[in-house]
């Protein structure tokens, strides 16, 4: 395929443009060159990066299968393949040129394959177009701004017969009504926010999602309180920075109002991600301090210890000020878990400066920190500051790595003996005897246990630190802890909770109750008229009555529920095998 056709290209100077923002419902009508092309069809997604890339993943999931295309995990399989690139650091383009080369096979033998590149690398200037100009069979070219428009791209893709690029550098939309197929059904991610407004001056993500845009607080408690009723135990709000989140909206929303809201749903485990140190203020902190749902594990990413580097980073606070903030939160917190994102080797930084960030660390005594080494990003300003030399950087690195790896290893010590409460992700990829889930302050803990245990909350005595995770044993009997989860289940599953409300409907409903009364009386009658001349009018009063009571509209809800809930019951008890 040699044509291209251009809709939008990305100017990341365009990033920082501020539109009026309006909130839009996602075109969910699937053309009909599309639905034809997705029947017996395979899509296949592959995602590098964040959260934000992940839940962009399982939107565009979603937007697939309404098409009426089938989900594989089987690359080779795929019709239809995403490349979902991050390009927060080093290396994405080049990562991508091999990715892309991966793909060649499904081309060559399929000539109706589709190869779409999506996610934050397509936001930098000319990568999408040089991209195809190196491989004509990529069929799309999409930005992170464009996932909703992904069917209606596909077909124009379909019909026109041309390569397509629409990749746009910021938006004057918040799309509602997005359909997702959600990678778990036990923990979930929901967007409060889009964009950033920060740029500080080492970061690619502003100009990759644009300018900050809220949802409006309806909308996202809205989607929580969903997930609520189909039983999820996990929420996790997602930001750029979400303690900016409503100010935007300029009505008084804050994310503390928020946060409030979605505890008050009542999800077992509620967390967000990501805070910015400044901006943590102490309505927050009290929010926090006030659920106990609210997970007391908070990343505060402070990048650097060192004011000066801080403020050639454009971060909005000092050294003094991240300390003052963390001081407040263990105040009223004690038990916090803290972790953190740190870079070294920013432009400029001099061994003093690192020195600090040193120092800071261990002055917080994070839990557990991601440790960066300074990557330049095209049209950052940091990528224009004077770098420190790679050798330095990685000296460096290698030094804040003993240290965060020494203060994770007394965090992880300090829980040995005590017991938590661990959210079962699965077995593990070592030893299917073996699950694996996180405590509550985000530490990883693995234990024997049965598989059926998956998705459950069990009580976990931790015996061994083995610094990034931990070795526990389950402290109750398994089925204790299954039966929890199936109680908790039954509360919230909307099935199983309609069944039993329509019954209680049912049984205090008067007409049917009378109605049982007569069907009662009716049957008495019809035994009593055995031989006589009144039986065949008795029998088709009696055969009337049992109609009435099965046409009731109640009794007709119920029996066409009876099915699906039996076999939920039936698939609960499977489980435990
Ligand atoms: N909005 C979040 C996450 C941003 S990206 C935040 O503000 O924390 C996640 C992390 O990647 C950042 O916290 C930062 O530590 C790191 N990072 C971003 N740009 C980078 C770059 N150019 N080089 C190295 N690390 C970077
Ligand atoms: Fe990047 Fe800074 Fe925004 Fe985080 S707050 S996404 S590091 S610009
Ligand atoms: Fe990467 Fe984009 Fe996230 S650059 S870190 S996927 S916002």
């Amino acid at each position: 395929m040699s044509k291209v056709k251009i809709i939008n290209k990305p100017c990341q100077k365009d990033a920082a443009k501020r539109p009026e923002v309006e909130r839009v419902f996602a075109n969910r009508n699937v053309p009909e060159i599309l639905k034809s092309f997705a029947k017996g069809r395979y899509f296949y997604i592959r995602t590098y990066g964040c959260q934000a890339n992940i839940r962009d993943e399982e939107v565009m999931a979603g937007f697939l299968s309404e098409a009426g295309f089938e989900r594989t995990y089987d690359q080779a399989k795929a019709d239809v393949a995403i490349i979902n690139t991050c390009a927060v650091r080093e290396n994405a383009e080049e990562k991508i040129y091999g990715e892309i080369g991966s793909f060649k096979a499904n081309h060559t033998k399929n000539k109706d394959f589709i190869l779409i590149i999506a996610g934050c690398v397509m936001g930098e200037d000319g990568v999408g177009e040089s991209l195809i100009a190196t491989y004509p069979f990529i069929s799309l070219v999409i930005g992170t701004h464009d996932v909703a428009k992904i069917n209606d791209l596909i077909a124009e893709h379909l019909k026109e017969k041309k390569s397509i690029v629409d990749i746009r550098s910021f938006s004057s939309e918040i799309v509602e009504n997005l359909p997702s197929i959600r990678l778990d059904d036990t923990q979930a991610f929901v967007n409060i926010a889009y964009g950033c407004d920060k740029f500080c001056t080492y970061c690619i993500v502003p100009f990759t999602r644009g300018r900050e845009r809220s949802r409006h607080i309806e909308d996202v408690v809205a989607e929580c309180k969903k997930l609520v009723d189909d039983g999820y135990k996990q929420i996790t709000l997602l930001g750029q920075n979400v303690n900016s989140y409503g100010l935007d909206l300029k009505d008084g929303t804050t994310f503390a109002r928020l946060l409030e809201e979605v505890a008050k749903l009542g999800v077992p485990r509620l967390r967000f991600l990501t805070s910015y140190p400044s901006q943590f203020d102490d309505e927050m902190i009290d929010i926090m301090a006030k659920y106990d749902n609210i997970d007391k594990w908070l990343h505060f990413p402070v990048q650097s210890g060192s004011s000066s580097c801080l403020r050639r980073m454009a971060r909005r606070y000092t050294r003094e000020e991240y300390l003052e903030r963390v001081a407040a939160i263990k105040k009223k917190i004690p038990d916090i878990s803290l972790t953190t994102d740190i870079i070294v080797g920013f432009p400029g930084e001099t061994e003093e400066e690192f020195q600090d960030t040193l120092s800071l660390a261990k002055e917080v005594g994070y839990s557990s920190a991601f440790t960066f080494i300074y990557s330049p990003r095209p049209g950052t300003p940091a990528a224009k500051m004077e770098q420190v030399p790679p050798e330095v950087s990685h000296e460096r690195f290698n030094r804040l790595k003993a240290l965060v790896d020494d203060l994770t290893a007394t965090h992880s010590g300090a829980m040995v003996g005590k017991t938590y409460e661990v959210l079962v992700d699965g077995t593990s990829k070592r030893d299917s005897n073996v699950l694996s889930g996180y405590a509550r302050n985000g530490k990883l803990v693995n234990f024997v246990g049965p598989a059926y245990l998956t998705g459950c909350f069990v009580k976990v005595k931790i015996l061994e630190s083995h610094v990034y995770s931990l070795k526990g044993e389950m402290v109750e009997d398994p089925l204790v802890a299954k039966a929890r989860d199936v109680a908790f289940h039954m509360e919230h599953d909307p099935l199983l909770r309609e069944y039993a409300s329509l019954n209680n409907e049912i049984s205090s409903d008067p007409e049917i109750k009378a109605m049982g009364e007569d069907l009662v009386k009716a049957k008495k009658e019809l035994a009593l008229s055995m031989g006589t001349d009144k039986h065949k009018e008795k029998k088709e009063e009696y055969e009337a009555l049992l109609m009435k009571i099965h046409n009731h509209p109640l009794l007709q809800n119920r029996d066409a529920l009876t099915e699906r809930v039996e076999s939920e019951l039936i698939a609960i008890r499977d489980s435990i095998k």
